[in-house]
């Protein structure tokens, strides 16, 4: 495969690390555990490293410490979690909804030098998603709540997301379909291809 070339005609870096962004519901960890796979790269759920971290799941966080004290945690995770990925990161990193909304973690990224990608979807299916995760799997999403506010926070997160460097439509595609079209408009190679 040759170098990868900017518009200037210079090689540019082939990414080493991805990372994942999005509303509730937009598969970034469902996508990221499988294109990490694809890859060959590690996979990293911000979340699950808050709840290692913590010995506690997000929504008892939310609860007994309120969303303040959650982001501030957020940062903490990802700052650790960038700082212990080094040079050569080969991984996949998967995001709370609300983590690249929040100024101090965009700057995080930006300075780490890694790729965003915003897994977008209408917002109407993103809710149908999320209230089938929470009747089937009990997953409980502390800012879910009723359908209106849903709708409101996308819109005004959304300009946020849209920030990311690339973004992947995903409504009415498989899992499968996304990453494909991943790793090509991300210049990547399959590990197996
Ligand atoms: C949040 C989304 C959740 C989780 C927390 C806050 C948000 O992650 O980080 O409940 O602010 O949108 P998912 O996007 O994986 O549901």
């Amino acid at each position: 495969m040759p170098p990868r070339r900017s518009a200037k005609g210079r090689s540019v870096p082939r990414a080493s690390a991805v990372i994942l962004i999005g509303f509730m519901g937009a598969g970034k960890t469902c996508v990221g555990r499988a294109l990490s796979s694809e890859l060959g790269w590690a996979f990293e759920d911000l979340d699950q490293r808050i709840e290692r971290q913590e010995r506690r799941k997000i929504a008892d966080i939310f609860r007994e410490s309120g969303e303040a004290e959650f982001r501030r945690l957020e940062h903490e995770a990802l700052s650790s979690l960038l700082r212990d990925s080094g040079p050569r990161r080969k991984k996949v990193i998967a995001l709370g909804g609300g983590a690249f909304v929040q100024e101090t973690n965009e700057a995080l990224i930006s300075a780490a030098k890694i790729p965003t990608v915003f897994l977008d979807a209408c917002v109407e299916e993103l809710w149908t998603r999320c209230e089938r995760q929470s009747r089937e799997a009990g997953i409980e999403r502390p800012l879910m709540s009723y359908r209106e506010r849903f709708l409101g926070l996308y819109e005004q997160r959304r300009p946020r997301y849209l920030k990311a460097s690339l973004r992947q439509e995903t409504s009415g595609k498989t899992v499968e379909q996304i990453v494909a079209e991943l790793i090509r408009s991300l210049g990547l190679r399959a590990a197996r291809s």
